[in-house]
């Protein structure tokens, strides 16, 4: 059978282009672990004149429950999905849309696939922040949603158990595409300023939605050595829910990521997802020293982040392949015992004449 997928607009222009391509691995790579085999290939259609991303699903995998399961999941947390269709059969085209090529065309009869609600919040808590350097939110879910599926845990990613950190945070994206999710959030920058900006963010959008919440600021001392400051949340939708802890929380710690685990326990992440200093605007900056290559950062930070990450957890780190080519990445990622996965699928894309971006997927055996 075939599913019809409309790819959501993108605000990103050049992002936008590679939208349908970048679908296309995503729901593979999301699919061959949630549902291995039921996916055949995709391909792109116009049918109506629409681009639609086809997804040719095996009948057999279709008529189990757990397939529409999986696949209405992967559908609903895909950044780049608007509506999908299943095609039940096909009708022939009105005659004035005949052309002399095709003298009988035929339409497809899509019928729209309901898909689970995933988002607990307005879009505003992704789209109100704006600033350079930020990551995009699309790129932001994509990378979230693999890394749920490269640790196995697209379950605990539905049921908001997940827990993820992301150890160079800056101003929130991923932490706020977690909460959006209904996850429990943590993250780590070392830049002071983006800490307060988040802070600040999150405190009015939280009010201004009347969702219960707490916050509170405190040193990050650890034998008596002062190494940063923490940011704690904790937000409900309900008093009820509030009462009940089935609350969210979210940590923001300002310290230096390569040595996140004297603060964080070890094995406290499920997924590790990062946007990597590009070595361009931001440049990495370790310990104190303001590094060019974020290879760099890596090396000394993926002792501790694989410490902190748990057995069969995975890290899905975008990287800019001009100053952390893929090769590069590979290695120090297996230098450091995790096992890289995902190769063949490709989700390189350019994000301006300096960011040739690409993702590294990686698990911890
Ligand atoms: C590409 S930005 C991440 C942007 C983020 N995803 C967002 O949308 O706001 C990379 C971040 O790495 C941080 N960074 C670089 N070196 C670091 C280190 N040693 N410890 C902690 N953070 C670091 C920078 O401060 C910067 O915010």
């Amino acid at each position: 059978m075939r599913i019809n997928v409309l790819i959501a607009p993108s605000t990103n222009r050049v992002y936008g282009l590679d939208a349908p391509r970048l679908a296309a691995a995503e729901l593979a790579f999301v699919l061959n672990e949630s549902s291995p085999g039921a996916l055949i290939g995709t391909s792109g259609v116009r049918e109506a004149g629409l681009e639609f991303l086809a997804l040719d699903i095996d009948e057999e995998a279709w008529e189990r429950e757990e397939t529409q399961r999986a696949l209405g999941y992967a559908l609903a947390f895909s950044p780049h999905v608007f509506a999908a269709f299943e095609e039940v059969g096909r009708m022939p085209a009105p005659t004035e849309e005949r052309s002399y090529v095709d003298e009988s065309p035929t339409l497809p009869l899509l019928q729209p696939i309901p898909l689970p609600e995933v988002d607990l919040y307005p879009s505003t808590l992704l789209s109100t922040l704006k600033y350079q350097g930020k990551t995009n939110e699309q790129f932001t879910a994509l990378l979230l949603h693999l890394a749920a599926h490269a640790a196995g845990r697209g379950e605990a990613l539905r049921d908001g158990s997940l827990r993820v950190l992301d150890p160079v945070a800056g101003r929130g994206t991923t932490l706020n595409q977690a909460l959006m999710w209904g996850l429990s959030p943590v993250g780590v920058d070392l830049d002071k300023k983006d800490a307060e900006l988040y802070r600040a963010f999150l405190t009015a959008w939280m009010r201004e939605n009347k969702l219960k919440h707490t916050t509170s600021e405190t040193k990050l001392t650890i034998n008596k050595k002062a190494l940063g400051k923490h940011f704690h949340a904790e937000l409900a939708r309900s008093k009820s829910e509030q009462r009940e802890g089935r609350g969210q929380i979210l940590e923001l710690y300002t310290a230096d990521s390569t040595g996140i685990d004297v603060f964080l326990r070890a094995r406290s992440a499920d997924v590790i997802v990062a946007d990597l200093p590009y070595g361009v605007q931001h440049g990495a900056k370790v310990g104190a020293h303001l590094s060019r290559s974020p290879l760099d950062l890596l090396r000394n930070a993926l002792p501790a982040w694989t410490r902190v990450l748990a057995r069969g957890g995975a890290m899905a780190l975008a990287h800019n392949r001009h100053t952390t080519p893929a090769e590069d990445m590979r290695a120090i990622l297996e230098e450091h015992g995790l096992v890289t996965i995902g190769e063949e699928m490709s989700f390189r894309h350019r994000v301006d004449a300096s960011i040739d971006r690409d993702i590294a997927l990686a698990r911890k055996a």
